[in-house]
């Protein structure tokens, strides 16, 4: 071969993705990990008297509230004759089919079989498949996986105690539209993104324009730590005030973003946290609960590029100024990692990947994954992520700084 030919797109091998890291469909290794964590489904305004599609997971689900205020989750096509309950109607006991009525409370159990004899003599052995939900931080939460390994709904410190004048909001804000946007890809790239901290004075600080403040344009030093239950990355900015920014940043199991406000509003502990919902493995979206101080601020901190909103960017602004969505969905349906080559600056997302992968082995062996508890009295979750103001002299800054 000669010289000049070594690179040419002719000869590239045909390209794979990790296929354990990120499809999420029933009997996989990831979906099965994910069966084993509580994963915010819709908020809870979601749960109403119509019934409302969902997809998580790879599952179709129809979400309801019934007439006596309780949330449930079954699975969309009727155990009868397998039409949709998304024509359902929701009744004070249950959603009923509109096929033939069959009636189901939020546990699936068939209460009546109005064409059967009897109204359904042996309808206690019928049950639609159904998943437990509980409600907290103005979010639904479902349980997809085993009946037997079912963890406690965790608490998270930075949602359970409020300074005074602050609240709880949730949101289905997302990068891109903002507010119930389903986004192209595989939940992996988001999720990953987030020890990608380089692209942060890149992506969102210099290429685009700045993004969120001047300040995350500097590039910083970054240090990355692999958690029992996430990947923490340090990143250190130099001001001009001769002070440092001091940002952690969190991705912890399964899906959690814990990343504090980039607009850097104020000096404090993380805000907010988000989840990333993998609808199945070519799309997800997110969900997000934070403290506030008035309704309807989280929608606020969404980001302009060009002085405009994502959705009112025409395609050459989109070309012009991309930002987490173009970058994301930008990589594909799914990543190719086959294709990859990560660099220094990658070391955290290997660890994201390592991490996960962990608990796939965990699982594969017959354990339980890291970050789940059965212990209901157990104490919030706490987390390390801010930003934070600090000295050069700090021993942690200093050596950052010198690394
Ligand atoms: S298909 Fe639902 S009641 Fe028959
Ligand atoms: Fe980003």
């Amino acid at each position: 071969m000669k010289v000049q030919d070594i690179g040419s797109g002719y000869d590239r091998e045909p390209s794979t993705y990790n296929k354990d890291l990120t499809e999420v469909g029933r009997g996989t290794p990831m979906g099965e990990l994910m069966r084993r964590y509580w994963h915010p489904i819709g908020l809870a305004a979601d749960a109403g008297a119509t019934p409302r599609a969902v997809r998580a997971l790879g599952e179709d689900l129809i979400l309801f509230r019934d007439g006596q205020g309780r949330p449930g989750l079954v699975t969309a096509r009727c155990c009868h004759r397998g039409t949709t309950l998304y024509y359902g109607r929701v009744e004070e006991r249950g959603i009923r089919c509109c096929y033939h009525g069959w009636l189901f409370d939020v546990e699936g159990h068939c209460l009546e079989q109005p064409c059967e004899p009897g109204g359904g003599r042996i309808r206690d052995r019928i049950r639609q498949p159904w998943y437990p939900v509980q409600e907290r931080y103005g979010l639904i939460f479902a349980y997809m996986g085993p009946p037997a390994k079912q963890p406690v709904l965790p608490r998270y410190e930075c949602l359970e105690v409020l300074p005074p004048g602050e609240m709880i909001e949730a949101d289905d804000s997302s990068i891109g539209s903002g507010g119930g946007v389903i986004v192209p890809c595989n939940w992996l790239q988001h999720w990953e993104n987030i020890p990608d901290v380089f692209h942060v004075p890149i992506l969102h600080g210099a290429f685009s324009g700045v993004q969120f403040v001047a300040q995350m344009g500097i590039m910083p030093k970054v240090r990355w730590e692999l958690e029992q239950t996430g990947v923490k990355t340090i990143s250190v900015r130099e001001l001009d005030d001769g002070r440092v920014h001091y940002r952690i940043t969190e991705a912890t199991l399964p899906t959690l973003r814990v990343v504090p406000n980039p607009r850097v509003a104020e000096y404090c502990g993380v805000e907010s946290l988000g989840w990333v919902l993998p609808i199945d493995d070519t799309h997800f979206r997110i969900y997000v609960a934070g403290r506030v101080k008035a309704k309807g601020d989280l929608g606020k901190k969404r980001s302009r590029m060009n002085g405009k909103l994502w959705d009112e960017l025409s395609e050459e602004e989109h070309q012009k100024f991309p930002g987490d969505y173009e970058a994301q969905v930008g990589q594909g349906p799914i990543t190719l990692h086959s294709d990859e080559h990560l660099a220094t600056s990658d070391q955290g997302v290997a660890m994201a990947r390592r991490l996960l992968q962990r608990q796939l082995d965990a699982i594969a062996a017959g354990r339980d994954p890291a970050g789940v508890s059965f212990d209901p009295a157990a104490p919030p979750v706490k987390f390390e992520a801010g930003n934070y103001i600090m000295d050069k002299s700090d021993a942690k800054v200093a050596e950052l700084l010198n690394a």
